[in-house]
């Protein structure tokens, strides 16, 4: 069973906190949206899925809190200040904004809202189920993928966008699959969340730095990069972690497929292209230290651009719950 990033427990929304993995699996209990802004800013929940129905089960939790007071107001405010916690991810203005219609069209009733915030982690459980038979149905005999940042129960309502591709993948070639998962600088969630992950499913699967990956693709026979995303534009446009598009043209150059699995929730029909998404600026201090420890001389300036645009003409295929889309630059087995 693939691991949850939130639990509703006897009426306590849950959140497991993913700064500590893989070293220790700490719940910490959200009492409402403040607490929720909190963990999504500081990537204690993380990828787009689960902080959209992260921010859904907040919300929920703030309509149920006493205190006086106009709780519409208070529900408007709380989902702005959710949203603004991290601008790339569509689905988390998109859980949010869902949320807003039914506290609206209630008049902000706990119960309603509850019940919109599971439907929202219900759909995003089965896209994922979905997405992963999709996704394995592209590949019919490779064995060997590279995956980037997390993308697997941690960061969403199920089993993952790309890593429960490859791990249904495993399922049916049974102990043939292995894996390289880069560590994701800087904040590291390929080697402590993807590989933790990875180890629990019993899959092989080796960490490599984020430079390491070109050598890596063409010395060890790579037959797949996968990868999910945070925000697809109408043309195709793919804003995933920081270093993707460095992946695609890594696959492009080698002749693999690049493949981007995705929930239908986080294509974004409304933004035309890649140069209309926000892309998330973090602190420097996350680049130029690591774990309080000062890397680069003293007050050294840093970028720390969190996502990256991949240009459509480098994805070999789209895969949502509703299916593969695949491009015109790769030739897959027919299926
Ligand atoms: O900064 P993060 O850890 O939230 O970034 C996560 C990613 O970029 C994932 O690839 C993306 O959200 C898709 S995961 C289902």
């Amino acid at each position: 069973m693939s691991v949850e990033p939130l639990r509703l427990e006897a009426g306590r929304l849950l959140l497991l906190d993913q700064t500590r993995l893989p070293r220790e699996e700490v719940w910490v209990e959200i009492h409402g949206a403040a607490d929720m802004a909190e963990a999504i800013a500081e990537l204690r929940v993380r990828g787009a899925p689960a902080i959209g129905i992260a921010a859904a089960l907040a919300l929920a939790a703030e309509a149920r809190a006493p205190g006086g007071g106009d709780r519409l107001e208070t529900l408007e405010r709380a989902g702005r200040t959710l949203i603004g916690t991290r601008p790339t991810a569509v689905n988390l203005s998109r859980a949010v904004e869902r949320m807003l219609g039914v506290a609206r069209s209630s008049r902000a009733d706990p119960e309603a809202l509850e019940a919109e915030a599971r439907a929202i982690w219900e759909e995003d459980r089965a896209a994922s189920r979905a997405m992963a038979t999709h996704g394995a149905d592209l590949f019919r005999d490779e064995r060997r993928f590279l995956t980037h940042c997390n993308t697997g129960g941690l960061a969403t309502g199920g089993g993952g966008t790309a890593l429960a591709v490859i791990t249904e993948i495993a399922r049916r070639r049974r102990g043939e699959v292995e894996v390289w998962a880069t560590e994701t600088r800087p904040l590291l969630q390929g080697a402590r969340l993807t590989l933790w992950e990875l180890r629990r499913e019993g899959i092989p699967a080796r960490m490599v730095t984020d430079s390491a990956a070109a050598q890596v693709v063409q010395t060890r026979a790579i037959q797949g990069i996968l990868v999910g995303a945070d925000r697809i534009a109408r043309n195709g446009d793919v804003a995933n972690k920081i270093g993707t598009l460095t992946l695609a043209l890594i696959a492009r150059h080698a002749g693999i497929p690049f493949v981007v699995v995705a929930p239908e929730s986080t294509l974004d029909p409304g933004t035309p292209n890649g140069s209309g998404i926000t892309i998330e600026e973090r602190s420097a201090s996350e680049v130029t230290h690591l774990q309080g420890v000062e890397l680069a001389p003293e007050g050294v300036p840093a970028e720390n651009p969190a996502f990256d645009v991949t240009p459509a003409g480098l994805v070999s295929a789209i895969v949502t719950e509703r299916g593969a889309r695949r491009g015109p630059t790769y030739d897959f087995a027919p299926g």
